[in-house]
């Protein structure tokens, strides 16, 4: 294949705006640190999405303008096209972040006190929209394997489901741990739901970074009967790193649930959406896909880098295998350390920003989240950073065993 694009470098954030940069003292204590942790790519966001932007600002009124039928025509095209999922046109819905669709979501199909089924370690606003809706909170943690892998602990959730059960939270593909759901997974989560009429939020946000051959399977698209209960959240936010575009969508098939989501949806006024969103999302949905297959290549050369330094490292650091995502999960329970420890063995002797893995729940002490969606210049220097400080630790605790 050849390379039509260029990840080797990509453009300062520094004193920009950009979280990931802007919030470090904050969070790390030191702007000292190459941030690693916001799930955005430190990579150029496209071309072909800029100009179609640029080209758009050449008209001089930005008005309120709807989402325009084209640009979910497009989407729903890729979806179908990459993802083998049918939508219609009336099914979907705009929205500017799924982390509010989510509490959309919560707030139209369950009442105060019902429960929300949650898988940890799991992207915090999950639980974290539960627990501020005043819902309950059914945790059902995923099951961590000897091979470092996970899987849904099915037995878990069925011990644990009951009446007041109304809601199922799902991740897919998983962050931070990786995975992507296979076609058996998650029909034996369909079965739980169908059995017990709870509603499936499936946010599908990384749907498009998966590394073959694992192939992402939209819950929607398992049968006709998983359509009528799950309500999408997708965008291509990440896949494009238009993050900053703040625009995905909602599609909810099904007449009732529908109705019931709108009045929520419509009550706390989610509008249309902006017009450089529109352009930006149309222009990536029909342009993206060359540009994406390079991504993903160049990604995964990242992981392997990644995955190389820790096997150097074996006592101390294991890579989660990955199947999407550019999110590793570390885990570092060979080190020894707490997590504040850990935390800050990373900030101060790596210098480098993770997110720590007990923010993703308590299933995630010991582990961290290092976001490698970096251009090859950046991932060398992490990789460094990174080598020399376990290096450090490692001569540091063979000279404590001695002593
Ligand atoms: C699984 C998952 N869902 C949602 C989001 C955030 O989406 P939004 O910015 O559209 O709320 C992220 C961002 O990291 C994520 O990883």
């Amino acid at each position: 294949m050849t390379n039509n694009y260029d990840f080797s470098t990509s453009s300062p954030r520094e004193n920009t705006n950009a979280e990931k940069y802007a919030l470090r003292e904050k969070l790390f204590g030191t702007n000292n640190v190459i941030p690693v942790w916001v799930a955005d790519m430190d990579i150029d966001t496209p071309d072909f999405v800029l100009e179609e932007v640029k080209k758009r600002l050449e008209h001089p009124i930005i008005g309120y303008e709807e989402v325009p039928k084209s640009v979910f025509l497009a989407q729903i095209e890729w979806m179908e096209r990459e993802h083998g999922v049918e939508f219609a046109l009336e099914d979907m819905l705009y929205s500017h972040s799924v982390v509010a669709s989510m509490n959309v979501a919560i707030e139209a199909f369950t009442q105060m006190g019902d429960k929300v089924i949650v898988q940890t370690p799991v992207y915090p606003p999950f639980f974290h929209s539960v627990k501020e809706h005043e819902r309950e909170l059914l945790k059902n943690p995923l099951k961590l394997m000897d091979d470092g892998t996970y899987t849904f602990d099915i037995e878990d959730l069925k011990s644990k489901i009951d009446e007041r059960t109304k809601l199922l939270l799902l991740c897919s593909p998983h962050n931070p741990v990786g995975r992507v759901w296979r076609r058996e997974e998650l029909e034996q989560i369909l079965e739980l739901c169908l059995e017990h009429n709870i509603v499936v939020f499936s946010d599908e946000i990384h749907s498009d970074l998966v590394y073959a051959p694992h192939a992402h399977i939209p819950f929607a698209s398992l049968s006709k009967a998983a359509k009528c209960i799950t309500v999408t959240a997708i965008g291509v936010g990440k896949t494009f790193n238009m993050a900053g575009f703040a625009m995905s969508s909602v599609a909810v098939p099904e007449r009732e649930l529908r109705e019931k989501f709108l009045k929520v949806y419509n009550r706390v006024h989610f509008a249309q959406g902006n017009v450089l969103s529109h352009a930006a999302f149309e222009a990536a949905y029909k342009e993206g896909k060359v540009w994406l297959e390079e991504l993903k290549i160049h990604l995964y050369k990242n992981f392997s880098m990644l995955d190389e330094l820790c096997k150097k490292f074996p006592h101390l650091i294991k890579l989660t295998p990955i199947e999407g995502t550019y999110l590793g999960w570390l885990d570092c329970r060979g080190m020894g350390l707490r997590d504040k420890e850990l935390r800050e063995f990373f900030v101060h002797e790596a210098g480098l920003g993770l997110s720590a893995g007990v923010s993703f729940g308590r299933e995630g002490s010991g582990f961290m989240r290092l976001n490698f969606a970096l251009s090859s210049a950046k991932m060398s220097q992490v990789t460094e950073k990174l080598q020399r400080a376990l290096q450090n630790y490692r001569k540091k605790s063979d000279r404590d065993k001695l002593e």
